[in-house]
């Protein structure tokens, strides 16, 4: 296209705001403008090619440039661009996108509110506990846990239930009544345990925090089935089991973070499969759509809706259930499972995984982890004694910018983890190519960290 001429020079400039972004860095570097891909393959504005590493943030499950998806959205935008869900109107697509969601989801989750990603996903499952709570004269319990290293997304609300600090600590005072436990994060234990040998305390500590914020305030648990955040961190065995007598016990209402781990991610179409969990309210953005249009979506157990259905949930987004996105979800279903990208997650993500595995060669790969194509890998300074990487050496950081110079786009790196999740029509050549080029790159980081 003859406008993106211009790009290159104005992407050299702080004009567009970077998220989660140095401005300094790119306006030094340039902006890494991505214009076209395919499949697992994006291209930047020179042409070169890279293996999308990362589906885009965890987002691309089907790939790039689906023309089912695209084409299905082009046809939709001839009827019409936009009509909103509030005050009882709806769209043609929404409503069908939200019958097929009640027909694929968990047995139980039939109500479904639409929203557009999924820190407002997150957001309007908090707000739904609490005024489920209200309706029905329990109206004390407002509080909410989750878990330390959590990502829930930025909104205040959702940022409140998120448990990293350099995320919050600019923000706060936050919303009151949140409460954090510990991870199951069984390769830095805080209960000094081994999987296998250990109590679950870290759910017994859900318990905990219900018990010490005192049982009738206490509205929600919010968890991912797999955090993401911390570095595909797989629960022990029993975890969930455990978490879920836990809610029940307290009447607690137990939220389901799947906006990373849904749709064909860790190699079912919902993780709460996996796990067999029953969640109350399941949290939906990102694969949701794989990205072809924004979305969220709040799935809801029967009886939390049936209790709404005399009031009003106080509660709506103007873009949330967007035609075009409601549309592409509807596509995005049609190809997961008519390709069978879950069964696909699960076989590449075990040949994923047995590569990355070669990588523990290196002085500072101190873990190797992950479910599907959800990966990770965490870097250590000493991998005797799992001594964490100093902040300031940014090591991942580097990792990730050797990778692109050599074809590999891996984002969201933090000080010491590596998130590996290409899109789920990734292929073997394909994930050779990302552990050949992890190889190279980890390699020059770690001469450069450790001489
Ligand atoms: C588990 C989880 N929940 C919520 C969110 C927030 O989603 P969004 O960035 O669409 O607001 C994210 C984003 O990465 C996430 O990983």
């Amino acid at each position: 296209m003859s406008e993106y001429n211009n790009i290159k020079k104005e992407s050299l400039k702080p004009t567009l705001w970077h998220h989660y972004s140095s401005m300094k860095e790119v306006v030094e570097k340039g902006s890494k403008v991505i214009v076209s891909g395919n499949g697992a393959v994006i291209r930047d504005l020179e042409g070169k090619e890279y293996i999308d590493g990362l589906s885009m943030l965890w987002v691309v499950n089907a790939g790039h440039n689906r023309r089912e998806i695209i084409e299905a959205m082009k046809e939709q935008m001839d009827l019409i661009g936009y009509a909103s869900l509030f005050g009882g109107y709806s769209n043609a697509p929404a409503v069908l996108a939200a019958s097929k969601l009640k027909e694929i989801a968990p047995a139980g989750l039939n109500r479904v509110f639409f929203v557009s990603g999924g820190s407002e996903a997150v957001e309007t499952a908090i707000k739904m506990s609490r005024q489920y709570f209200q309706v029905k004269g329990q109206g004390g319990r407002y509080k909410v846990i989750s878990r330390k290293e959590a990502y829930h997304g930025v909104t205040l609300g959702a940022l409140s239930a998120t448990g990293i600090r350099v995320y919050r600590q600019p923000f706060e005072p936050l919303v009151p009544g949140f409460h954090h436990v510990s991870a199951p994060y069984c390769y830095r234990c805080e209960f000094n345990k081994e999987p296998g040998s250990c109590n679950l305390e870290c759910a017994e500590a859900i318990a905990q925090a219900i018990e010490w914020e005192g049982p009738k305030t206490v509205a929600a648990v919010i968890l991912e089935p797999v955090m993401n955040a911390l570095g595909a961190i797989t629960p022990p065995e029993g975890y969930f089991r455990r978490v879920q007598e836990i809610t029940r016990q307290y009447g607690v209402l137990l939220i389901i973070d799947e906006v990373v781990c849904a749709f064909g991610r860790i190699g079912a179409m919902f993780a709460s499969e996996i796990f067999n969990i029953h969640p109350d309210m399941m949290v939906l953005a990102k694969g949701l759509t794989s990205g072809y249009a924004p979305l969220g979506a709040v799935l809801a157990k029967e009886e939390l809706g049936q209790a709404f259905d005399d009031y009003m949930f106080i509660h709506g987004l103007t873009f949330g259930g967007h035609t075009l996105s409601t549309t592409a979800t509807l596509k995005n279903i049609e190809v997961i499972q008519s390709e069978a990208l879950a069964q696909k997650s699960m076989e590449m993500g075990s040949y994923l995984i047995q590569g990355l595995q070669t990588l523990r060669r290196y002085r500072t790969v101190g873990d190797i982890r992950g479910m599907g194509l959800l990966t990770a890998i965490e870097y250590v300074a000493d991998k005797e004694t799992r001594k964490k990487i100093p902040g300031n050496v940014r090591f991942a950081f580097k990792v990730e910018q050797l990778a692109w110079d050599r074809g590999l786009y891996l984002c969201r790196a933090s000080v010491d983890k590596t998130y590996v999740a290409p899109p789920l029509v990734v292929s073997r050549e394909q994930i050779n190519r990302i552990i050949d080029i992890l190889d190279e790159s980890i390699g020059l980081a770690e001469k450069d960290f450790l001489g």
